[in-house]
């Protein structure tokens, strides 16, 4: 079993990193292999529309994406971590999103790609600043059409606010808590 954790914040060892470590020691305690992508130091440019991916499944951008297809595409668990950044993913995490355009071409379009959704899973970590209950609707939305297109299925979440400076939700154990049992779970289920 291997678990790819996708950490979408600029801001090393802050929330979403901490989040995303908690998750990733909890299912590796569960005999998984993790790997954890550092967006913010990886290039990855935004999708240009060149639709290359239409013709073949590939894009014809070379970056740091051409090797991390491999990975998505391997992977039997993706956590998706980002802070929300004007209700959005942030762009370094939107920027892979829209990149895997491409898996989303071999699935719908090409009909190369037939993963295997019932084994294959997905969860989301999010955090925000405010408390507002729809502070998570556009990352959960973004979250479920990316993991339809990298053909995992949405089973998991963990959504935390109020989290504002940095490594905050290291004073909130309980929280780190719940980051570990979701990647426990994952790995179990
Ligand atoms: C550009 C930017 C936009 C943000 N937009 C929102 C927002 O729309 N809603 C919110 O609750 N917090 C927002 N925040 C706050 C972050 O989500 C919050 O500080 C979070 O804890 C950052 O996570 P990190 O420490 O892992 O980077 C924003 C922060 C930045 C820098």
């Amino acid at each position: 079993m291997h678990v790819l954790g996708i950490m979408g914040s600029p801001r090393r060892r802050s929330n979403t990193e901490l989040l995303l470590d908690a998750a990733l020691r909890g299912a590796s305690e569960c005999g998984a292999t993790t790997r954890k992508v550092l967006i913010c130091e990886a290039d990855i440019r935004p999708c240009m529309e060149y639709y290359q991916c239409a013709v073949d499944g590939t894009c014809s951008i070379m970056d740091d994406m051409t090797h991390l297809y491999d990975s998505v595409v391997s992977a039997d668990v993706i956590i998706l971590s980002s802070p929300v950044f004007f209700y959005g993913l942030t762009s370094q995490a939107k920027a892979l999103v829209d990149r895997c355009q491409a898996l989303w071409a071999r699935r719908y379009m090409l009909k190369t790609w037939h993963p295997d959704t019932e084994l294959r899973r997905g969860a989301l970590i999010a955090v925000g600043a405010t408390k507002g209950v729809r502070l998570f609707d556009g990352v959960l939305l973004t979250a479920k059409y990316f993991f339809d297109a990298v053909g995992v299925r949405f089973a998991e979440h963990l959504l935390v606010r109020g989290m504002e400076d940095k490594a905050q939700v290291e004073g909130f154990p309980e929280y780190i808590d719940d980051a570990a049992e979701l990647g426990r779970r994952l790995v179990l289920r």
